[in-house]
């Protein structure tokens, strides 16, 4: 049921293929600390990063940064961070001000870490409420409907380790857009005006993940474009509902 809109079809014309296999996994070789305790500081949080848990990098600020200028404006609104990581996106949105903010993950370890890291930097507001959820993208996820849902996913194309802990981090592949594409569209889980900002680039097959968001009806759109330079163009989409939703 590939979707006919006109926009859609030519957003996937100009969309750069993935990066040669080699160049993707030379990229993203993975570190061998994610199973140690390790450190992250920004906008002047200390964070320590359990054993387990993303530690996040540049693609991750783009995402943080615009929640925290208003870019990606949570206040007021039902957010959902996906695969929520450390949880800088929760802290974020708190503090902006979202109504409810869910922190999902099919990690137990992250959510407990966001939990933990949401109570510090935000703590009781009483016009937020903070869910923490352990779901399977939103195999149980029972919220909604979203306002915003912003997710950085482990979308490279290329399996760079046998670990699973990396895999889950890393590269679980476009099937995972699929999915999260699909429940969002079945469960009717987005608000009439809802946006979803999607993070991804060409070590991940871009035009799967535009194609699986058109092929469940919605409009995606590029919100902002990033070339690193070395080959590798970040991707930040803008997605909402198709005209016939
Ligand atoms: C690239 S990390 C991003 C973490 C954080 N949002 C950030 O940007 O720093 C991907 C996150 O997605 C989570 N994840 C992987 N598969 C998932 C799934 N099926 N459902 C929910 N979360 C998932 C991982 O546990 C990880 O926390």
């Amino acid at each position: 049921m590939l979707n006919d809109d006109p926009a859609g079809r030519a957003l996937l014309d100009r969309l750069p293929e993935p990066l040669p296999p080699e160049q993707i996994i030379a990229l993203n070789r993975p570190k061998a600390d994610l199973h140690t305790v390790r450190h992250y500081e920004w906008n002047g949080w200390s964070f320590e990063v359990p054993p387990g848990v993303f530690l996040p990098g540049a693609t991750s600020r783009m995402i943080h940064e615009r929640l925290l200028d208003g870019t990606i404006d949570v206040r007021g609104r039902a957010y959902a961070a996906m695969g929520a990581g450390l949880g800088v996106e929760a802290v974020v949105a708190g503090l902006r001000g979202a109504r409810e903010v869910y922190a999902i993950d099919v990690h137990p370890g992250s959510v407990d870490t966001t939990r933990r890291y949401y109570e510090q930097l935000v703590g009781n507001r009483a016009s937020t409420t903070f869910v923490p959820v352990v779901a399977d993208v939103f195999d149980g996820f029972t919220g909604g409907p979203l306002d915003v849902v912003t997710f950085n996913p482990p979308a490279v194309s290329q399996t760079v380790s046998d670990d699973p802990d990396i895999v889950r981090n890393v590269c679980v592949g476009s099937s995972l857009l699929e999915r999260f594409f699909a429940q969002l569209a079945e469960r009717e889980l987005l608000a009439p005006d809802g946006e979803v900002f999607v993070i991804v680039s060409n070590t991940a097959d871009l035009r799967a993940i535009v194609e699986h968001a058109l092929d469940h009806g919605f409009r995606p759109e590029v919100h902002y474009l990033h070339d690193w330079r070395d080959g590798v163009q970040t991707y930040l989409f803008r997605v909402r509902q198709g005209k016939n939703a």
